[in-house]
């Protein structure tokens, strides 16, 4: 698939409208592993899809806002949200694109869960502007495949889209901030034959200095 002939909006709405669901619903794993310990505040998910992130983050106190370029992804997790009995006042879902969709809030989490496209994404760009928006003290946690499902189509993505641990936290350059995780986590999953597989994790965690930099 080339960047030329489908607009991010328009791959990404196709991928949504193509099934009634997408993914599981499930919060990822290595979001619970880093955050369950974090007293809540004000969350972030970049690129929510379906809102199992945020949702968990909501019934865990935070307020958590979810921004996606779907439409279609951002109306399930708000009526997903609903279903959970989330109060209206925990979560907020933002069909935008994050190429050009600018924070207006601080956060004490910034979270990017598989912000990972076939098509055109800009994502160093997008991790570095919502990072500025970490808060004091605050977290920035990135999760991403180190290697691709073996069910996924290996020719969609390219090598730049898998991260090692380094390259993540050198493509951050947040470099006064403190490394709390950088490493490849193993996770089970099943795939969609019902099977049973160990897929790879890259989970980088990032947390800014008490003090605001000069
Ligand atoms: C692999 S999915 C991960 C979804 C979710 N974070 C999860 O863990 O289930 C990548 C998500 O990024 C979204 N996305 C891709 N490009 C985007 C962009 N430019 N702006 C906002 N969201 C984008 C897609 O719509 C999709 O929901």
């Amino acid at each position: 698939m080339s960047d030329d002939v489908i607009s991010p909006t328009d791959f990404w709405e196709d991928r949504y409208a193509s099934s009634e669901r997408v993914w599981s619903g499930r919060v990822n794993d290595a979001l619970v592993q880093v955050v369950s310990g974090l007293a809540p505040g004000r969350a972030l998910d970049l690129g929510c899809g379906e809102g199992g992130d945020v949702i968990w983050l909501a019934q865990r106190g935070w307020k958590a806002t979810g921004v996606d370029i779907s439409e279609t992804a951002t109306r399930r997790a708000t009526a997903a949200a609903r279903q959970a009995g989330v109060p209206d006042d925990r979560v907020h879902f933002v069909a935008a694109d994050l190429a050009t969709w600018v924070p207006t809030d601080a956060y004490d989490l910034v979270t990017a869960s598989f912000l990972q496209s076939p098509v055109h994404l800009p994502r160093e760009e997008i991790l570095r502007r919502a990072a500025a928006h970490v808060t004091p003290g605050g977290r920035l946690l990135v999760i991403a495949h180190a290697k691709m499902p073996p069910w996924a189509d290996a020719r969609a993505h390219h090598h730049d889209d898998l991260p090692t641990p380094a390259e993540e936290v050198a493509a951050l350059r947040l470099d006064t901030w403190t490394v709390e995780a950088a490493e490849v986590r193993p996770r089970q999953a099943t795939g969609p034959d019902g099977s049973s597989v160990v897929l790879e994790d890259t989970v980088v965690c990032l947390r800014r200095p008490d003090v605001p930099e000069p």
